[in-house]
């Protein structure tokens, strides 16, 4: 239940009287807003009762009449305009004419009420009132959070470029003062480290501005109907050297074509983080299986490791951006903890769902769905 703390100002007593009855009795129900609304109403009886109500403690909602006996309601709204608030007020007038209309809105007012109201017509000028009240918050809620989102990815960003970069600095100093004499050989393994340490920082900018790209909905689909198991071989290609060093056998299982009509880019970014994933966090001679399948419009991409695998725990953490389930067998592995965020925004593209069943020690199961819109193809 929401509560929507209500001040009606007026200076008959049986109108402030009849609107708190009629208020205080009054549930609503708003279209998106899951919970009921109800009124808690206070009243005031002239402008500076008023005005001492809404400075030590202001309500959502001002019932406010336009002629009082001290000030008019305009002059009150006007006081309070130079303040923020997402206070909603409602003029309530004997003399309903365009200008007090115009002047009412001019100085912040939502709508107004012309004086005499039945109570359908309070209720009815009172819930778009609130609507207008819960949206506003709404969005002030959704600004503050994305706001905060933006600056923690901008310190993890920081912070994950922060140690490579140090670490490259801190290597080029030690070849900066010959620490290992002259002979350019004696730094090979310094140069090596710099060079991974560049690559790992190479790639995670690369993802970035997949992310970025992904997120900001600037990229355009290239669509056209391909045969994913293509897509999937030519994935397990490019990870066959990194798994050859480790032994690990990579196979495909798909018996039929899988036509998809989709972006191949964004369905080759799919496997690529399924399968770098399956053979980075396996164990050395592990295996690795992708089975695809297509039922009616469903394609379901399945990759089987015999890893490292994860508990629980760890499994809740995936799918944020940065997230590296750190422990003593992740602790030589390089990543910038990007890959599955990429990876769910780009089924989400194609109204998918991922699944992870994952067991620690004995490997895990990535399950990606994707609908293939072949409707989409017919509009195209
Ligand atoms: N198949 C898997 N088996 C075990 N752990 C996994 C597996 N796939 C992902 N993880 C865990 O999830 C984390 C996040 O994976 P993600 O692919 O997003 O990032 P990453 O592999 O660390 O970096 P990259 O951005 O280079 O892919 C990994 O660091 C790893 O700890
Ligand atoms: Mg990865």
């Amino acid at each position: 239940m929401i509560t929507v703390r209500t001040l009606v100002v007026d200076d008959e007593a049986g109108m402030r009287k009849s609107i708190a009855r009629v208020l205080s009795k009054t549930v609503l129900t708003i279209p998106d807003v899951d919970q009921q609304i109800n009124f808690e109403v206070d009243l005031a009886a002239d402008g500076s009762e008023a005005l001492a109500k809404l400075k030590s403690n202001q309500p959502d909602l001002l019932l406010l009449d336009y002629k009082l006996p001290d000030i008019t309601g305009l002059e009150i709204l006007d006081q309070l305009t130079a303040e923020e608030s997402e206070m909603v007020t409602i003029m309530i007038t004997a003399y309903a004419s365009l200008e007090t209309a115009v002047a009412a809105v001019k100085n912040g007012a939502f709508d107004f009420l012309a004086k005499p109201f039945n109570p359908e017509e309070l209720r009815s000028t009172v819930s778009k009132a609130v609507q207008n009240l819960i949206v506003a918050r709404q969005l002030k809620k959704l600004a503050r959070e994305r706001h905060q989102v933006r600056f923690q990815f901008i310190s993890v960003l920081g912070h994950e470029l922060k140690s490579p970069i140090n670490a490259v600095e801190g290597y080029l100093n030690l070849m900066k003062s010959k620490t290992m004499g002259d002979d350019i050989e004696s730094y090979d393994s310094m140069i090596d480290r710099c060079l991974v340490r560049t690559r790992g920082m190479i790639k995670l900018i690369l993802d970035l501005l997949d992310l970025t790209r992904l997120e900001s909905g600037s990229k355009t689909q290239d669509l056209c109907t391909s045969d994913i198991r293509d897509i999937a071989i030519r994935s397990i290609e490019t990870m066959q050297p990194m798994a050859d060093e480790r032994g690990i056998q990579c196979v495909l299982h798909a018996d039929k074509t899988i036509d998809l009509y989709c972006d191949s880019g964004e369905i080759e970014i799919i496997f690529n983080n399924l399968i770098s994933n399956a053979v980075k966090y396996n164990k050395d001679n592990g295996s690795v299986d992708v089975y695809l399948d297509k039922v009616d419009n469903l394609i379901t991409i399945k990759v089987k490791d015999t890893g490292i695998g994860m508990n629980a725990e760890e499994q809740a953490t995936l799918f944020q951006e940065f997230t590296r389930i750190k422990n003593a067998q992740t602790r030589n592995i390089t990543g910038s903890g990007l890959g599955l965020t990429i990876l769910k925004k780009i089924t989400a593209l194609y109204s998918g769902t991922i699944k992870i069943s994952s067991q620690p020690d004995q490997g895990s199961t990535f399950i990606v769905t994707l609908i293939d819109n072949i409707d989409n193809e017919e509009n195209h």
